[in-house]
């Protein structure tokens, strides 16, 4: 790094020269500026009242120099001085300017920045897949929010008062707001099936909607639960829509998903919003429906739940057209997360929150 020497001779020519090669130094020390910081080094290495090269110049040069050549010495030194003012100056000036000199600086030489490709995550790509099983049979997609009102959640579905699903075993509440009546205080949305309500409030019929999001419950994490987890709703209302339909419809759409030899069984349930209710099982598609530890040796998975419309679910939305003497619908819903172990052969939840990359790149 260049340093002020000492002056030997005082001929014109060798006062060029040492002016010379501080001028180069400068101008080097200059463009390697590139940052804030690097630029506060140079002007202090350079300008500093004390040690700076311009003070070095006066004590250095122009205050030993021998009397004839002062007057010559003392020019170049404030010539310089002046100089070095100047570039430091404007060095700063490009810096804030924005790097605008970064082409000249870029080596080609130099490996570039690796940045790793992303890739869906498993339960995401599950969703698109199951919600474009829909799209193609002309269902639109509806969302809503994750931070829910009782009512939505629970009321507007036919919920009993006292309901067990309500019960805080189940329901994740935001704190503090008893002092709001019941119907309005949050919570994090224990499924998808307020979408239901809000979509009839915002559309009128004939609707036919797929609605994916995340979900909370008041769940211990294990190999099978996880307190936040995705579903994907599903609902269809028009006139003449027949427990057929509903029947039909999930079939197609389990062997889409699952493939074509894939077989499901309705069995009776109980959801408080439909009524009648089914739970759907699927053939397992682990072992073929021979039986294994999956689907408990029995050769079926319970996969969703679903039914046809409540009538006291469309009565709160009478007025949008939805009469239930007029209109009649189905509705269901799935949870996606076990629908992705199932498809992937995961055994663990968990596995799949946890952001790990060695898990999550091997669906890259
Ligand atoms: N919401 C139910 C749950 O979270 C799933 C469900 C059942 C949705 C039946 C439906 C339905 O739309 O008709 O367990």
């Amino acid at each position: 790094m260049y340093s002020v020497p000492k002056l030997e001779q005082y001929s014109t020519e060798a006062l060029d020269a040492a002016a010379a090669e501080l001028k180069s130094a400068l101008e080097q020390e200059s463009a390697a500026v590139s940052t804030e910081a690097d630029w506060k080094n140079f002007r202090d290495r350079w300008m500093a009242r004390k040690g700076g090269i311009s003070t070095q110049l006066s004590e250095n040069w122009l205050k030993v120099a021998p009397i004839l050549a002062k007057r010559e010495v003392g020019i170049r030194v404030n010539d310089l001085k002046a100089r070095i003012e100047q570039t430091v100056e404007a060095t700063q000036q490009r810096i804030k300017a924005g790097a605008s000199k970064v082409a000249d600086r870029v080596d080609i030489a130099l490996p570039g920045i690796h940045r790793p490709v992303g890739a869906e995550h498993p339960v995401i790509r599950t969703v698109n897949e199951i919600v474009s099983v829909f799209k193609a049979m002309g269902y639109s997609v509806a969302e809503g929010p994750e931070i829910e009102t009782d009512f939505y959640n629970f009321e507007s579905l036919n919920f009993p008062p006292n309901h067990p699903a309500r019960d805080m075993q189940d329901t994740i509440f935001i704190a503090g707001q008893e002092f709001k009546p019941q119907r309005d205080r949050l919570l994090l949305r224990t499924h998808t099936s307020p979408v239901q309500v809000r979509s009839m409030e915002r559309l009128k019929p004939p609707v036919r909607l797929v609605i994916p999001g995340k979900v909370h419950r008041n769940d211990a994490p294990d190999a099978s639960h996880s307190p936040m987890f995705h579903q994907v709703e599903g609902l269809a209302v028009d006139t003449n829509i027949t427990f057929g339909d509903l029947k039909g419809t999930l079939d197609h759409a389990m062997k889409a998903l699952f493939g074509s030899s894939v077989q499901t069984r309705f069995r009776p349930s109980f959801f408080p919003f439909t009524e009648p209710s089914a739970e759907v099982l699927v053939s397992c598609i682990i072992c073929g429906a021979k039986g294994c530890r999956t689907c408990k040796q029995s050769g079926w998975i319970e996969l969703l739940g679903c039914g046809m419309v409540d009538p006291n679910v469309f009565e709160g939305v009478r007025d949008n057209g939805y009469d239930p003497k007029r209109v009649s619908g189905f509705a269901f819903g799935m949870g996606a997360d076990r629908i992705a172990l199932m498809k992937y052969g995961i055994d663990d939840i968990q596995l799949l929150f946890q952001g790990d990359v060695r898990f999550l790149e091997q669906f890259a």
